[in-house]
C-alpha cells in the first residue's frame, strides 16, 4: 500500500485495515437552494480525501494528517456542539453523528491525505467527513455504502457532523455529492424529497470544458455570512406563510416578493426562486445538448448571486468576467461563495486564453495568481484498498 497507508504505520505503528476516499465537488449550478429544499446539480471531482483506518476497541480516536503534519487524540466521549475545534471536527463529528443516531461506533486510528484543496470552496471538509463515515460503515459493519438509501442515511449523519459539531450552517448538497454521485453524470437532487437523477455529463464527447478557477481569496462558511444568508431565507418563508421558498414558484414570485416587506429579503428570495428554475432549465439543456444554454444559464446565476444574494466577491466577479471574454460560454461562481471558486465552460480551444486572460487580470491588480484546472464527473465515495 501506498500514500496514506505507509504514513499510517509511521504514526500508529501498524497498517491499516483498509483506506476508503470521498470526493471534492463542484455545483454546477443550484447555489444557496440546498437548505431552501429546492435543487442542486453538483458533480464529483477527481480530487478525493483518502482516509487509512484501523478500527479501535476503546473510545480514542487518534488522528494523523499529512497536509497539516499533526496527530491529534480526541476522546469521543468529549464531543458534542462545537467540541472538538478546527479540522478534527469533520472527523470526530461523524462518529458523534453516527452514535447519535444509534449506530455502535468504537474509536479508530485514522491518517487522512488529500489533494482536494482546502478552503477553495470545493468541499474538502465533506469529502474528509464522508471518506470517515465511509470507513465506519465498513469497519463497525453499518452497512451505509450498499445502496442509495443507506448513502443518503450516512450524508445526513456527515451533515450533523457539520452544522452540531463544527459549527458550520450548511445544507446537504455537499455530503450528497460525496456518496451519491456518479462517474461521468451530474447529481440532480431534489433536497425537497431526496429524489436524485443522474444526469449524463461528458463535456469531452463536444469539445467542451468546465474549468475551475480557485481564486485563492480566503472562504469560509462558519464565520457568520453564510448563516445569516440561511436566516434570512427562513425569515422571508415564514413571512411569506410557507415551509420553506421551494414552495414559491417562478410564477408566483412576483406576488410573493409584493407581499415581502422589505428589499432584502426580496432580493435573498428572487435569487432562490429563479436558481432552482434555473437548475431545471441546465438539465433540459444538458439533455437536448445546447451547451450555449448552459452558458446563459450560469451568466444568469452569476449575476443572481452577486446582486442579489450578495456572496461573490471582487475575486470570484474578475475570474468570471476575464473567463467570458476569452472565450467562456457561461461563468458562474461555485459553492458557498465569499471566496472560493468559479467555473466557466469553455470550448476546448479557449481553454488556454481563459486561463492566461484570468492570471493576467488577477496579476493587474496585484493578487495572489489563482489556480485553474479541468475538471471532470468522478465517482462517490468508496473503499479504494
Ligand atoms: C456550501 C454549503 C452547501 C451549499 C453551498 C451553496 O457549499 O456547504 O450546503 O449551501 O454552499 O450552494
Amino acid at each position: 500500500m501506498t500514500g496514506p497507508a505507509t504514513t499510517h504505520r509511521d504514526a500508529f505503528g501498524s497498517d491499516p485495515e483498509g483506506v476508503w476516499s470521498a470526493p471534492g465537488r463542484v455545483n454546477l449550478i443550484g447555489e444557496h437552494t440546498d437548505y431552501n429544499d429546492g435543487l442542486v446539480l453538483p458533480i464529483a471531482l477527481r480530487q478525493r480525501t483518502r482516509a487509512a483506518v484501523s478500527p479501535r476497541t476503546d473510545d480514542l480516536l487518534r488522528l494523523h494528517s499529512v497536509q497539516a503534519g499533526e496527530t491529534v487524540e480526541v476522546d469521543l466521549g468529549t464531543v458534542g456542539p462545537g467540541t472538538p475545534a478546527g479540522w478534527t471536527a469533520y472527523v470526530a463529528g461523524v462518529l458523534w453523528a453516527l452514535r447519535e443516531d444509534g449506530f455502535a461506533v468504537r474509536g479508530m486510528d485514522v491518517t487522512v491525505d488529500s489533494d482536494v484543496p482546502v478552503g477553495a470552496g470545493l468541499s474538502s471538509s465533506a469529502a474528509l467527513e464522508c471518506a470517515v463515515g465511509a470507513a465506519a460503515s465498513d469497519l463497525f459493519g453499518l452497512d451505509l455504502l450498499g445502496s442509495d438509501e443507506a448513502r443518503a442515511r450516512l450524508a445526513r449523519a456527515c451533515v450533523r457532523a457539520e452544522n452540531e459539531v463544527a459549527g458550520a450552517a450548511t445544507g446537504g448538497m455537499d455530503q450528497s455529492a460525496a456518496l451519491l454521485c456518479r462517474e461521468g453524470s451530474a447529481l440532480l437532487l431534489d433536497c425537497r424529497t431526496g429524489e436524485t437523477e443522474h444526469v449524463p455529463f461528458d463535456l469531452a464527447a463536444t469539445g467542451h470544458v468546465l474549468l475551475v478557477t480557485d481564486t485563492r481569496a480566503s472562504h469560509a462558511l462558519n464565520d457568520g455570512q453564510y448563516e445569516k444568508r440561511r436566516r434570512a431565507c427562513e425569515a422571508a418563508a415564514s413571512e411569506l406563510g410557507v415551509g420553506s421558498l421551494r414552495e414559491v414558484d417562478a410564477e408566483g414570485l412576483d406576488a410573493a416578493l409584493d407581499r415581502l416587506s422589505s428589499d432584502e429579503p426580496r432580493a435573498r428570495t428572487r435569487h432562490v426562486v429563479t436558481e432552482i428554475a434555473r437548475v431545471s432549465a441546465t438539465v433540459s439543456a444538458l439533455r437536448a445538448g445546447d451547451l450555449d444554454e448552459v452558458g446563459r444559464l450560469f451568466r444568469a446565476s452569476h449575476a443572481s448571486l452577486r446582486d442579489d444574494y450578495e456572496v461573490s466577491c471582487d475575486e470570484l466577479d474578475v475570474s468570471v468576467e476575464a473567463a467570458e471574454g476569452a472565450g467562456a460560454l457561461g461563468a458562474r461562481m461555485t459553492g458557498g461563495g465569499f471566496g472560493g471558486s468559479s467555473v466557466a465552460l469553455l470550448p476546448e480551444g479557449s481553454v488556454e486564453a481563459a486561463r492566461d486572460a484570468v492570471a493576467a487580470a488577477f496579476a493587474a491588480r496585484g493578487w495572489e495568481a489563482p489556480r485553474s484546472f479541468a475538471v471532470t464527473a468522478g465517482p462517490a465515495a468508496s473503499r479504494d484498498t
